[in-house]
């Protein structure tokens, strides 16, 4: 019987097939931001979010060049519920999968989860990191195509045009939910 975890036991799965606290880091992060950002649109399922988010990566470490197809095996094998396996494959959509984002929620996973990764490089060039960042100094980063390179600008881009949402407002969203909400 599949069921859905709650972020505590999202984490644990996750544990299962993820060692690299960096990774684990991530997880953490993508999950604290899709819960603030589930507060404001959806507080029924601020939990759903937030296990999305912590679940999101977790073929990543173990099967990188086949990321979202094994999250798809692993999550089946855990027996998680299918609408939260539908959310983590949709973050790839175009990208490692051809699964899109339906739901305003799985829209959310796929706008922040680069753009968590170029927020918080951002706040590691500033001597006071995040505590006063604003959006127009991720803007510029964002712009600057060397800077975190790994982080896609075009799937950021993609997302806020998916959530019909400006680049700038998603972006003060998502530093405002990084802030509130530190990892550890
Ligand atoms: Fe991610």
């Amino acid at each position: 019987m599949s069921y859905i975890p709650t972020p505590r036991q999202a984490l644990e799965v996750l544990k299962k097939y993820n060692r690299d606290e960096f990774h684990i880091h991530h997880a953490k992060t993508v999950s604290a931001v899709m819960g603030s950002f589930a507060r404001e649109y959806d507080p029924e399922n601020e939990e759903f979010w937030k296990s999305v988010g912590m679940l999101h990566d977790i073929d990543f470490e173990l099967y990188p060049d086949q990321h979202c197809v094994k999250a798809l095996e692993i999550l089946h094998d855990e027996d998680i519920d299918e609408d939260m396996i539908h959310a983590v494959v949709s973050h790839g959509y175009g990208i490692c999968s051809d699964v899109a984002p339906e739901k305003f929620m799985e829209k959310v996973l796929f706008a922040v989860d680069e753009l968590t990764g170029l927020i918080g490089a951002a706040a590691l060039m500033r001597p006071t990191g995040i505590s006063d960042m604003e959006a127009k100094s991720v803007m510029k980063k964002f712009k600057d195509k060397k800077f975190a390179a790994g982080c896609s600008r075009e799937v950021i881009s993609r997302g806020a045009e998916m959530l019909e949402m400006e680049l700038k407002d998603l972006m003060d969203k998502t530093i405002t939910a990084m802030r509130d909400n530190p990892v550890e």
